[in-house]
């Protein structure tokens, strides 16, 4: 019997760049690893505790299915602080990672056949899932042009639409919408009824942008926030949705069916994830240097077309001046030992002429990578001199 042709998704190239470094270090070569999207660092101290005695003390049973309602009140008062906004704490939802809280919004915003947006370049695993849903994936092309954020003119080209996704920052390119971005984002799809989904899981990593959350300007955009990036908890799988009213108790009813809760003993934990921001800015300092030396080395190998950088852990850069992506992150693992994503993961239009560097790993190791792609390019172009 054969699998749905629903199941037909697109492979995750990064995978296979993975996998090829992996038969590298295993040959006992050093491989300077610029294609990982996830913190290096462990979940801050506090949580470890909070998780080693919920460990000890806790039946860690299942919860309800939104939510410990400890957390959800812990979460609606970080909307207080970082964003001055009161969230009222029955629209948090708490979900298995953004990916969870993401399937559970899609599920209960849209019908199968429904048309949704999604900027391309954007993230790869969004596109998947809503295909896998059978919703019709629509690109919103962002680039130099648009500052490569979604304008309302490029909205207006992708309609009808059911839904739109956008991320701030994003994945790939660390682009931020500012205020005024998303403002005239969220009022074009008000103005058209379509449901704006916001990823904001990249905020709280971010280098002088306003951080701007959709729960802020419009009650019916659902936001998808997590743990795994500024709170450093990846394999926690933890992270969690602000609903509109409307969608709070389908929502409920989905998790009840699907996922039962998220892991009780990431919830317990995530409670003191919020009382850890001394550290956790720590973590963001040292992606500010690693951003800086990334930014200085592609300028100096001569890449000149680079994506505002201004949160997240990425720099999303045009190649192909030196040719394919692809191709060309094959032989920076061969000849540096370096790896990185070619942007065909993230755009599968144009992103043949993009790679994206992610400076989540150490500071040694970008600044290694960096040296050898500068060396790399100046020789290469010194050959093309002479
Ligand atoms: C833009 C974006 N959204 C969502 C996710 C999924 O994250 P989670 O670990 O919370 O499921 C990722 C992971 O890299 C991401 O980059």
């Amino acid at each position: 019997m054969k699998p749905s042709r629903r199941s037909e998704v697109a492979p995750f190239f990064v995978m296979e760049m993975m996998k090829a470094a992996d038969e590298r270090a295993a040959a006992g070569v050093d491989v300077f690893h610029l294609e990982v999207g996830q913190p290096t660092t462990a979940a801050p101290e506090g949580v470890r505790r909070a998780a080693a005695a919920a460990l000890i003390d806790d039946r860690l049973g299942y919860t309800p299915a939104l939510g410990i309602p400890e957390l959800r009140e812990r979460i609606a008062r970080w909307y207080d602080e970082r964003y001055g906004v009161a969230v009222p704490t029955d629209r948090v939802a708490v979900t298995v990672g953004a990916s969870g809280g993401f399937v559970l919004a899609a599920v209960a915003a849209f019908d199968a056949g429904d048309r949704v947006g999604i900027t391309a370049p954007g993230y790869a695993a969004y596109r998947n899932i809503l295909r896998a849903l059978d919703l019709e994936v629509v690109s919103v092309g962002v680039d130099a042009a648009t500052r490569f954020v979604p304008t309302p003119e490029r909205l207006e080209a992708a309609l009808p639409l059911d839904g739109l996704v956008v991320a701030s920052p994003s994945n790939p390119t660390g682009t931020m919408l500012t205020r005024d971005e998303l403002v005239a984002v969220a009022r074009w799809c008000a103005e058209h009824d379509v449901r704006l989904v916001s990823d904001e899981i990249y905020h709280g990593i971010s280098y002088g942008a306003e951080e701007v959350s959709a729960v802020e300007l419009w009650d019916e955009a659902v936001v998808i926030q997590s743990f795994s990036k500024y709170f450093s908890m990846t394999g926690w799988r933890l992270g969690w949705t602000i609903l509109p009213a409307g969608l709070v108790r389908p929502v409920e009813r989905l998790a009840q069916n699907l996922f039962i809760s998220a892991p009780t003993l990431s919830q317990l934990a995530g409670i003191a994830a919020f009382d850890c921001v001394e550290e956790l800015d720590g973590n963001v300092a040292r992606y500010r240097d690693r951003r800086r030396i990334v930014l200085d080395g592609l300028a100096a190998a001569g890449f000149e077309e680079v994506a505002p950088a201004d949160g997240a852990f990425y720099v999303y850069a045009r190649v192909d001046h030196l040719g394919d992506a692809t191709e060309l992150c094959r032989r920076w693992l061969d000849e540096l030992a370096i790896t990185a994503t070619p942007g065909i993961d993230f755009d599968p239009d144009g992103g043949h002429r993009w790679v994206r560097f992610s400076y989540s790993e150490s500071t040694d190791q970008i600044a290694e990578a960096m040296r050898r792609l500068v060396a790399w390019a100046r020789d290469r172009s010194r050959h093309r001199g002479g």
